[in-house]
C-alpha cells in the first residue's frame, strides 16, 4: 500500500491494487495519452499521489510537464481538452471520496463537477462567459446543485463576492466579467467555484496572470477559504517558491512523471533530484539582482512522444555521469525512498547527492 506522510499525502510507489482507498483523493498509476499524427503524446504516464481534506498538495514542474493534463484528468474534463480533435486515451484509476471515478459514468461525474470538485482556471476569461454578469453565472452554477429560488442564490453570490474581497459586492454582482479587472476576475472566479464547497478544488496556475501584489492577495485567499471550508486543495504552478508556501506536500512533474514529491519542506529545503535543484535555482528571489533572477532550468523540456532514454532529464542533467556505467541513459530512475515521507527518481547515490548539494547547489541558493 501507499504510504501516508503525516501530512495524509501518499510518498509511496504507485499503488496497482484496486481496493478502495482511505484517501479522500487517490490517484493511481494515471496516464493520459494523445494520439496525434506524429505519434502517441505521453502527456500524463503514471502519476500517482493522494490527497486528505484540509490539505495541499502542490504540483509544480515547467511547461508542458502535465500538470494541466492531470487537472483535466481528475476533474473529467478531457473530451474536451484543449486540442479536442482526438479523445484522450486514460488509464489508472481516481478515487474521489470512495467512488473510481475513470470507470464511474460520466453523468456521475458531471454531477460530481462544480459540487464536489472545483476547478480555478489559469484564464478566468475563458471560464466566465462574456455576455452574462458576474452574478448570473454565479447563480447559476448554485443552482445547478441547490434546489434554491433567484433570490436566495443571489444573495449566496453576493456573499461569496464578499468572502473573496470583491468590494461592493451587491453592485459588483450586476457587472459583466469585462467591467473586472484582471485580479477581480480572478476572485470572481473563485468565488464561482466556491459556492458550492467543493470538497476539492484544484487550482492550476491562478495567479501567472496577475501582478505580484494581486498574486500573493490571491494565493492568501485561497488558502483561508482552505481553511474556512476544509476542501482538499491541489494548487498547481510551475513556481516552486509558490507551493512551498501553500503546500502540505509537494510533487514534482517532469515529462509526465512525478521524480520527486515528499513534504513541502523537504522538497523545497533538501530536494534530493537534480531538477529540484534546477527550479530551486531559477525561482525569483528578493535578495537577488533582476538580472540573476529566473534563469531557467537549461536546456529544453523533453518530447512527449519520445521521453529521452534512461532518465527523461538526462541531456539536461549536468551530473548524467555521476551515477556509474552510464545508467542514467539506459536504465529509467524509479522513484525510491531518499528519506522520511521523501521520494526521488535519481540514480545517485544518496552520498553522492548529499555531496553535490552541499558542496555546489546549496551554496549557490
Ligand atoms: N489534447 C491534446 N492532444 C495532444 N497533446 C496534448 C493535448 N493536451 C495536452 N497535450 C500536450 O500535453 C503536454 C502537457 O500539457 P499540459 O497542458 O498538462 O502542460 P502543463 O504542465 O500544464 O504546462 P503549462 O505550465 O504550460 O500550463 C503538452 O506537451 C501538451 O502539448
Ligand atoms: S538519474 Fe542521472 S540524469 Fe537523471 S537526474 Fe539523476 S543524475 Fe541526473
Ligand atoms: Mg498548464
Amino acid at each position: 500500500m501507499t504510504e501516508l506522510s503525516k501530512s495524509g499525502a501518499a510518498v509511496g510507489e504507485p499503488v496497482k491494487d484496486s481496493s478502495t482507498p482511505s484517501a479522500f483523493l487517490e490517484v493511481r498509476d494515471l496516464k493520459v495519452h494523445f494520439p496525434t499524427d506524429d505519434g502517441l503524446v505521453k502527456s500524463v504516464d503514471g502519476l500517482s499521489f493522494s490527497l486528505e481534506k484540509g490539505k495541499t498538495l502542490g504540483i509544480v514542474g515547467e511547461s508542458g510537464s502535465g500538470k494541466s493534463v492531470t487537472s483535466l484528468g481528475i476533474m473529467g474534463l478531457h473530451t474536451a481538452g484543449q486540442y479536442g480533435k482526438r479523445k484522450a486515451q486514460i488509464s489508472g484509476e481516481i478515487w474521489l471520496d470512495g467512488t473510481e471515478l475513470l470507470s464511474a459514468d460520466p453523468d456521475y461525474v458531471r454531477k460530481l463537477r462544480g459540487r464536489e470538485m472545483a476547478m480555478i482556471f489559469q484564464d478566468p476569461l475563458s471560464a466566465l462567459h462574456p455576455y452574462y454578469t458576474i452574478g448570473q453565472q454565479i447563480v447559476e452554477a448554485y443552482q445547478i446543485h441547490h434546489k434554491v429560488t433567484k433570490k436566495v442564490a443571489r444573495r449566496r453570490a453576493v456573499e461569496m463576492l464578499d468572502r473573496v474581497g470583491i468590494p461592493q459586492p451587491d453592485k459588483r454582482v450586476d457587472s459583466y466579467p469585462h467591467e473586472f479587472s484582471g485580479g477581480m476576475r480572478q476572485r470572481a472566479m473563485i468565488a464561482m467555484s466556491l459556492v458550492n464547497n467543493p470538497e476539492l478544488l484544484i487550482a492550476d496556475e491562478p495567479t501567472t496572470a496577475l501582478d505580484v501584489t494581486v498574486q500573493a492577495q490571491i494565493l492568501d485567499l485561497i488558502r483561508d477559504l482552505q481553511k474556512e471550508f476544509g476542501s482538499a486543495v491541489i494548487v498547481i504552478t510551475h513556481d516552486l517558491g509558490v507551493v512551498a508556501e501553500l503546500s502540505d506536500d509537494i510533487l514534482v512533474m517532469y515529462g509526465g512523471r512525478c521524480i520527486e514529491r515528499g513534504p513541502a519542506e523537504k522538497v523545497f529545503y533538501e530536494p534530493k533530484h537534480p531538477y529540484t535543484w534546477g527550479l530551486l535555482g531559477s525561482m525569483p528571489r528578493l535578495d537577488r539582482e533582476q538580472t540573476e533572477r529566473l534563469i531557467p532550468v537549461k536546456g529544453s523540456p523533453p518530447s512527449l512522444i519520445n521521453l529521452p532514454s534512461g532518465c527523461a532529464f538526462n541531456p539536461r542533467c549536468s551530473y548524467a555521469d555521476v551515477p556509474k556505467d552510464n545508467v542514467t541513459r539506459t536504465v529509467r530512475p524509479e522513484l525510491a525512498q531518499v528519506g522520511s515521507q521523501h521520494w526521488a527518481a535519481c540514480h545517485m547515490t544518496q552520498e553522492q547527492r548529499d555531496r553535490i548539494w552541499t558542496e555546489e547547489i546549496a551554496p549557490k541558493l
